[in-house]
């Protein structure tokens, strides 16, 4: 049968996997990798610890690596991300820490490393992923518009920030597609509160012009909470407002050893994992908005789940010895 790449250009939606440059070097990888998707997201290479480590010397070499190989193997790159409150370099978030950095230059700062790394990949990035994980869970303190309150650049900077981070990206880069990522905003909190924060938002920022295309849905399932039944209509409505919408990171975890809490038995079936990844592509399918479906790593090997999430793993759609598992025929034959 056909590459996912291939099936799913017929079908208008390109396809796509997070990489780590390291593992290029492996063959299989690197024709797996190229083969089977035409867009590419650095999973850890353009966040800003990784790219100035410390202030002023900057390390672009993953990063440059990454899209060197797209651009080789005709692949879009999908640009991850610009503000965000993980994985920040120390001398920034010491900085504030102690006081030596104050909330203007924070503001400067950010202005700077925006420009800097947007204008480096200029005409090169498709989609970037400008704001991330700003939007309040059930267990977070919301500000008024529904984001993190103590989030580090929400408390340092106030909720417009995250409006000028996408005027400063929409100015080095004019042609990019700028997206807000989060996740659990098409259903998976079960009660979409997260959702209708996403949704008003998004609205606000439109009616202000502020420059937000896109909405990306990063997507990481967990069988033991039941399929995200309103996906297809959250992407829908995130289409209506007149934003495209993508799945950024998508993979599905379950539990490896056993359950470490109480499960309905058919969420832990081995074709669960198979059923919820093709739910989630019918989801996308079903939105003519949305355009691109990226795996958030395509091997079990590499995948960041096991390390985060005590017990669970097998999340993606190869094997630690890259063979391909049953939810990646079930998406060739959905696509
Ligand atoms: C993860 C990477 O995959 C890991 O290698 C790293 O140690 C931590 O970050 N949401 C995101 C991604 O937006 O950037 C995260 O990536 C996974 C969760």
């Amino acid at each position: 049968a056909d590459s996912l790449r291939a099936l799913a250009a017929k079908v208008g939606l390109r396809f796509g996997s997070a990489l780590i440059p390291s593992d290029l070097d492996t063959p299989a990888y690197a024709q797996i990798a190229a083969q089977q998707f035409s867009v590419v997201t650095p999973g850890n290479e353009m966040k800003w610890q990784v790219v100035e480590p410390e202030q002023g010397v900057y390390d672009w070499s993953g990063a440059d690596n990454l899209v060197a190989f797209a651009q080789a193997n005709g692949q879009l790159v999908r640009g991850h991300t610009l503000m965000w409150h993980n994985q920040l370099p120390n001398w920034l978030t010491d900085g504030v820490a102690n006081g030596s950095i104050s909330a203007t230059e924070l503001a400067g700062l950010l202005k700077n490393h925006i420009y800097t790394e947007v204008g480096r990949y200029r005409g090169k990035i498709w989609q970037w992923d400008v704001v991330n994980e700003v939007f309040a869970n059930s267990w977070d303190t919301p500000t008024a518009n529904g984001l993190v309150s103590t989030d580090f650049w929400i408390q340092n900077l106030g909720e417009g920030i995250v409006y000028d981070a996408f005027r400063w990206a929409h100015e080095a880069d004019p042609h990019a597609l700028l997206v807000i990522n989060d996740y659990n905003i098409t259903g998976e909190d079960g009660t979409n509160a997260k959702f209708d924060a996403v949704h008003a938002w998004a609205q606000k920022a439109l009616s202000q012009g502020v420059p937000v295309h896109a909405i990306g849905s990063q997507a990481h399932l967990d069988t033991q909470y039941g399929f995200p039944t309103s996906m297809a209509d959250d992407l829908r409505a995130y289409a209506d407002l007149g934003l495209k919408t993508a799945i950024t990171e998508a993979d599905v975890r379950t539990f490896v050893d056993g359950p470490t809490t109480q499960v309905p038995t058919d969420r832990l079936a081995p074709w669960a994992q198979a059923n919820w990844w093709a739910g989630m592509l019918q989801a996308a399918l079903s939105s003519p908005d949305c355009i691109s479906f990226t795996v958030w790593g395509f091997c079990d090997a590499d995948s960041w789940v096991p390390g985060t999430f005590s017990g669970e793993g097998a999340a993606c759609l190869y094997d630690v010895n890259l063979n391909p598992k049953p939810a990646y025929t079930d998406l060739q034959s959905n696509l």
